[in-house]
């Protein structure tokens, strides 16, 4: 078996009156008319029904819910995972090549039947425009599954063992032994498909907990899934209340790993409340977690200032800032700050339009709700109180959806609340330094936070961009030079962080499924 040519899916670009304008507008129009949905728990293939009522309110009108959902009960908890479990011998022994078609199959519905449909979800519930739309539920989703379908192939051939006279050498890759318990995120639906994806297709069956607030893009994830050839029992669909759900699974007896995606808190909650359960498991449980971030632009005098601030503002406030990899803090020096650099990042954040993504031209959307909502904007209060200077923004508006205004925050403290605290909104704080002060800058970015997702550095001058991006070897899981510290592409960059940020076993490569398998050596004598 070998895997067809894979390559990333060709991006859409919804220019105005084009095909796919109208395609995705008819979708989301629909989509409007009919909500709210109704989600049940999808158990072995079937739809049930619990009766406890929660809903998914759209974040740019959150009186009207996308979705109502039926929480799971802890006894449909138990038949997700007990109907996981049986089916798990028989997934195994499905041959790779028919799994593998399974998620192929999967990316092509994708890719074609169903991208406005998934889309529509996306930005109705998740507050995407159509642009960040597309490059998360059409190409990022197709290319996790095509993508895992080629790094699996390689896994399973790489590094076969020798043998010697007489002796047969072979290793087999088997699943975990258990189940996976998947908690995945409202900001991508692609990570969500990816983080039930990728155990799945190395044999694994899992339990997938969506995030309350992605409910209804991830259901239709599910349903592709079971409608590309998916055994019904293979990934138990249960949504619900999130601690209660997942501290059923971590408390099982045959709970194998954990694939996550969230925040630092509550990955090192789950990591201890797992440890303290390693007596009953019969095994060590996989953990797999990508958590926070305080990802940074560090730009040198030699930068150039044009296109180093459009980096800048597509990094801070694509998405409203809630891409995990989104830029919070930039360090510019005052000679690039006093020459041009504050004056366009001010303008240029001035003219971005925040809006519903049932308008067309918006920049930018809503934030995801209301808990989000209220932090960001105490934060902005906060750093305004302990003397941080707004420049751009430091508006909001809640009547009817969740708005924040792009918020550009200058500080003379680089330790100050915005330039160390996960913001997860679109807010970006800048410190301005001394142009001579630009050898102790990696240090400070080191020390500044516990978190190492993503970075930059910006310079035309090789020494500066260099020494810059040795001393930060450890601060940042995805490093860019001369690049936006968002938008890592599935098959281009593997994307993960380190230290407070997570495991970093780099989704979009072959390191994530190496988590996710347990090996046997097997050695034969003739
Ligand atoms: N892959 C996305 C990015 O790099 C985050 O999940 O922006």
């Amino acid at each position: 078996f070998k895997v067809p040519v894979i390559d990333n899916e060709p991006m859409k670009n919804y220019a105005a009156g084009s095909e796919e304008r109208k395609g995705l507008q008819a979708a989301v129009e629909k989509m409007l008319k009919s909500a709210p949905y109704e989600v049940p728990c999808v158990i072995n293939g079937k739809e049930v029904k619990t009766g406890d009522i929660q809903s998914q309110p759209m974040p740019h009108d959150h009186v009207n819910p996308l979705c109502t959902y039926h929480a799971a009960s802890s006894e449909v908890v138990n038949q997700a995972i007990e109907g996981a479990l049986a089916a798990r011998q028989s997934w195994e022994e499905i041959p790779w090549a028919d799994k593998a078609a399974i998620f192929l199959k999967a990316a092509d519905l994708i890719a074609g039947k169903y991208r406005y449909e998934l889309m529509a979800a996306t930005m109705l519930g998740q507050g995407k425009n159509a642009w960040q739309a597309e490059i998360d539920a059409a190409a990022e989703l197709c290319d996790f599954l095509r993508f895992s379908v080629k790094y699996v192939e390689e896994l399973y051939q790489q590094q076969p063992p020798r043998n010697s006279q007489g002796v047969w050498n072979r290793v087999e890759f088997r699943p975990l032994e258990g189940f996976v318990l998947a908690v995945t995120p409202f900001n991508f639906t692609a990570i969500g498909g990816n983080l039930v994806g990728a155990p799945a297709i190395v044999g694994n069956v899992l339990v997938w907990k969506p995030s309350p607030m992605a409910t209804y893009s991830n259901y239709i994830v599910h349903k592709i899934f079971l409608e590309a050839g998916m055994p019904p029992s293979v990934i138990q669909f249960v949504p619900g209340n999130p601690p209660e759900v997942v501290k059923q699974c971590i408390d099982h007896k045959a709970f194998a790993g954990l694939h996550f995606t969230g925040s630092t808190q509550i990955f090192r909650k789950l990591w201890k409340d797992i440890s303290n359960n390693l007596d009953i498991y019969r095994g060590y449980p996989r953990i797999v977690g990508e958590t926070g971030g305080k990802n940074f632009h560090l730009y040198h005098s030699s930068a150039e200032i044009k296109s180093g601030v459009h980096q800048a503002i597509r990094a801070a406030f694509e998405y409203s800032g809630q891409k995990c990899s989104a830029l919070s803090r930039c360090y510019v020096p005052s000679s690039l700050w006093n020459n041009g650099f504050k004056d366009q990042l001010v303008d240029e954040t001035n003219k971005i339009t925040i809006g519903p993504c049932t308008e067309w031209n918006h920049f930018t959307g809503p934030v995801i709700g209301r808990p989000a909502f209220d932090k960001i904007t105490s934060i902005i209060e906060q750093a305004k109180k302990a003397g941080g200077e707004v420049i751009a923004g430091g508006e909001w508006d809640d009547s009817k959806g969740y708005f924040i205004k792009p918020t550009v925050i200058v500080t003379k403290d680089p330790k100050s609340i915005s330039m160390t605290q996960e913001i997860f909104g679109p807010v970006l704080t800048v410190y301005v330094y001394e142009d001579s002060e630009y050898d102790n800058l990696p240090k400070l970015i080191e020390d500044t936070t516990e978190y190492a997702l993503t970075g930059s550095i910006f310079a035309q001058e090789r020494a500066a961009l260099v020494s810059a991006a040795h001393k930060l070897r450890n601060a940042a899981g995805n490093f860019y030079i001369n690049d936006k510290c968002t938008g890592a592409v599935v098959g281009q960059q593997p994307f993960g962080g380190a230290r407070a940020s997570g495991t970093n076993d780099k989704s979009g490569s072959i390191a994530i499924f190496s988590r996710f398998v347990s090996m046997r050596s097997i050695k034969e004598n003739f």
